[in-house]
């Protein structure tokens, strides 16, 4: 096959995709191991997107979600090349709507009866005192469209008005949007890698996140902890706990519509109820320390080259067959 990985400068960006050029190389490299043609594409403009549609590739990879044009709408990379009809890995732009924004997510799986914490959003003055609040402290203020960490410190736990209106304030400045606040969730934190493989099973793997302990005394998993990579990653021990996570992030994955691939963030709130939090659907690809391939190796003990592998299969079986031009007619092309 003809595979073209195609990112975009991102190292700025409040969401990353698949990670830096180097971890897309990673992906490149692992895509040649199996077998395939594979080349790296870091497009700026419209223009080397166009490029890469007049390359007729058979699968595009894609490492982010949308290109960032100044002044103008983003570019969302699966629009654009399912309107140039060119195959193309990952979900569809509506349903990576829902790992862009938070909310919407919430929304989409609350109604198929999977639970999440209880949560509103906040601007700026909205709320004039404490008794006003929706539901009451302890509270976690996140922005609703981030990734990453990004926004996420020790002040994002809350637990007296004071702080949080200084912390709404301090989000709304930086990210412009509604704030995500969101009962306080104490208990332990998992991610959830699945790829729907080239036989449309779910393969799905499972680990606890254990960030070290900030401060105030919580766990949480903000930028400096990804950046400093400080958090471990373990084996869930616990059989039944192991059921609950997976499951929830299965039922997260059909609900939301999740095509190819997709890593679903779930905590237990203080009642020990599992939570679904979020779900990231171009998950981190850097082969040493992303969740994702981390936590198939960790849980299923597969290799990287493996879990990239896996990832394209749907992709690939898109492909429509190339049948051999019967003899007669290739005497007339
Ligand atoms: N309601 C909550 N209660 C406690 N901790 C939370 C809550 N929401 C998020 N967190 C912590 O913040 C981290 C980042 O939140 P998340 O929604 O996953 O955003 P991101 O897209 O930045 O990963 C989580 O991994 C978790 O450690
Ligand atoms: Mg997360």
């Amino acid at each position: 096959m003809n595979i073209i990985i195609v990112t975009t400068p991102n190292s700025n960006l409040k969401e990353t995709g698949f990670g830096s050029l180097q971890s897309c190389g990673h992906v490149m490299a692992s895509i040649t191991e199996a077998g395939h043609t594979c080349s790296l594409n870091l497009c700026r403009t419209k223009y080397d997107l166009e490029l890469v549609v007049k390359r007729k590739p058979d699968l595009v990879v894609l490492g982010v979600k949308y290109m960032l044009i100044e002044m103008e709408e983003n570019i969302w990379l699966s629009d654009f090349f399912s309107s140039h009809g060119i195959n193309f890995s990952g979900s569809l732009k509506d349903v990576l709507q829902f790992d862009s924004d938070k909310v919407s997510a919430k929304v989409q799986v609350n109604k198929d009866n999977i639970k999440t914490s209880k949560y509103f959003t906040a601007l700026p003055g909205e709320y004039r005192n404490e008794s006003l609040l929706p539901f009451s402290f302890p509270l976690f203020l996140k922005p609703g469209d981030a990734a990453n960490g990004n926004g996420v410190d020790d002040f994002s736990y809350v637990s007296n008005f004071k702080d949080f209106e200084s912390k709404v304030l301090s989000l709304h400045n930086l990210y412009k949007q509604p704030v995500l606040v969101e009962e306080y969730m104490g208990g332990k934190e998992f991610t959830v890698a699945i790829i729907e493989d080239a036989n449309c099973d779910l393969i799905v793997s499972a680990i606890e996140i254990v960030p070290p302990v900030s401060a105030n005394g919580i766990r949480i998993l903000g930028a400096k902890t990804k950046n400093d990579n400080s958090e471990v990653l373990m084996k869930i021990l616990d059989i039944s706990l192991i059921k609950k996570v997976k499951e929830i992030a299965v039922n997260a994955f059909k609900s939301l519509g999740v095509r190819d691939f997709g890593r679903f963030d779930i905590k237990l709130n203080d009642n020990n109820d599992c939570c679904f939090m979020e779900a990231n659907l171009v998950p981190g690809m850097t082969a040493a320390t992303s969740y994702f391939p981390r936590a198939f190796n960790i849980d299923l003990g597969m290799s990287y080259d493996q879990v990239i592998k896996l990832i394209i299969g749907q992709g690939i079986r898109r492909v429509p067959v190339k049948l051999p031009i019967p003899p007669a007619l290739s005497l007339l092309t």
